[in-house]
């Protein structure tokens, strides 16, 4: 109900020129995994693994799509209140994948970065995630952002501590803190803001992810579980996205 009245008060709307250019930075919530597992009688890890097989089909859907920044969410700062189980399943799922694709992704010119709080996971998985990001730092063809123990909460609570530190220790003048100042401090700071955010299995909330960058963003939840959106469905909302009117608290004259 909610999605189809967003999408068709969206359409009876004249298409705004950003809106026209297509986004450029697209943001995905990628959830329903343990659903699409438990659909077919399978633990949750499973859902898990055909979900992490849907990453590189949609990041190399990108560059025809001109997409240049992608970022999806991996993991969330609450998510370690799952099973001791899922969650070792998650970080061993995590450190396979990185090792298994980091040639590929360097191979087709994508630029890994992670975002979110690396002090709570475990050392491989660090050195791993720091060696992806330095191995692809000279790419250029897409960016692929994966936010891994992210919260936007954490992010905004981790920034201000930093920017207090900066103050406190007398190389930052409260009087000239804005909105620009508090970017820089965020996990986030070098890239642009989502323009987009895709949410996956029929969950109509942002559960945590990119508060303050997406405050602007255009928003699409569909219904389909994560391992089962394909490369059309990704670009059947790329393309709806170009009739929206983006207006950023503006009015038509
Ligand atoms: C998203 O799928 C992946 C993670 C949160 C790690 P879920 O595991 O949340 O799947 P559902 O929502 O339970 O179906
Ligand atoms: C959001 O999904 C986090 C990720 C996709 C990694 P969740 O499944 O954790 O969110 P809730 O619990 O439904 O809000
Ligand atoms: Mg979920």
């Amino acid at each position: 109900m909610f999605r189809r009245k967003v999408t068709d008060s969206a359409e009876a709307a004249t298409p705004s020129p950003e809106a026209q250019q297509g986004p450029r930075h697209v943001a995905v919530i990628m959830d329903g995994n343990g659903r699409w597992a438990q659909a077919r009688g399978r633990p949750r890890l499973f859902g898990h693994h055909a979900g992490a097989k849907r990453v590189r089909e949609i990041v190399n859907a990108c560059p025809d799509l001109r997409v240049k920044y992608l970022t999806v969410f991996a993991f969330s700062t609450e998510n370690w209140k799952r099973t001791q189980t899922e969650v070792a399943g998650l970080m061993s799922l995590f450190r396979r994948y990185i090792s298994k694709e980091t040639r590929a992704l360097r191979d087709e010119g994508v630029r890994v970065r992670f975002i979110g709080d690396r002090m709570r996971l475990d050392a491989k998985l660090i050195c791993l995630m720091d060696e992806l990001e330095t191995i692809t730092e000279g790419n250029d063809r897409v960016h692929l952002t994966i936010a891994l123990n992210y919260g936007s909460r954490d992010e905004v609570s981790r920034a201000i501590k930093h920017l207090a530190e900066d103050v406190a220790a007398g190389r930052l003048d409260p009087a000239d803190v804005d909105e620009e100042t508090l970017t820089k401090y965020l996990d986030t700071k070098v890239l642009p803001d989502p323009d987009l955010v895709i949410r996956t299995s029929g969950e109509a909330r942002i559960s945590n992810f990119l508060l303050w960058q997406s405050a602007y963003a255009e928003y699409e939840f569909v219904d389909t579980l994560w391992p089962d959106f394909t490369k059309d469905i990704f670009a059947g909302i790329v393309s709806g996205y170009g009739g929206r009117d983006r207006r950023f608290g503006g009015a038509k004259p």
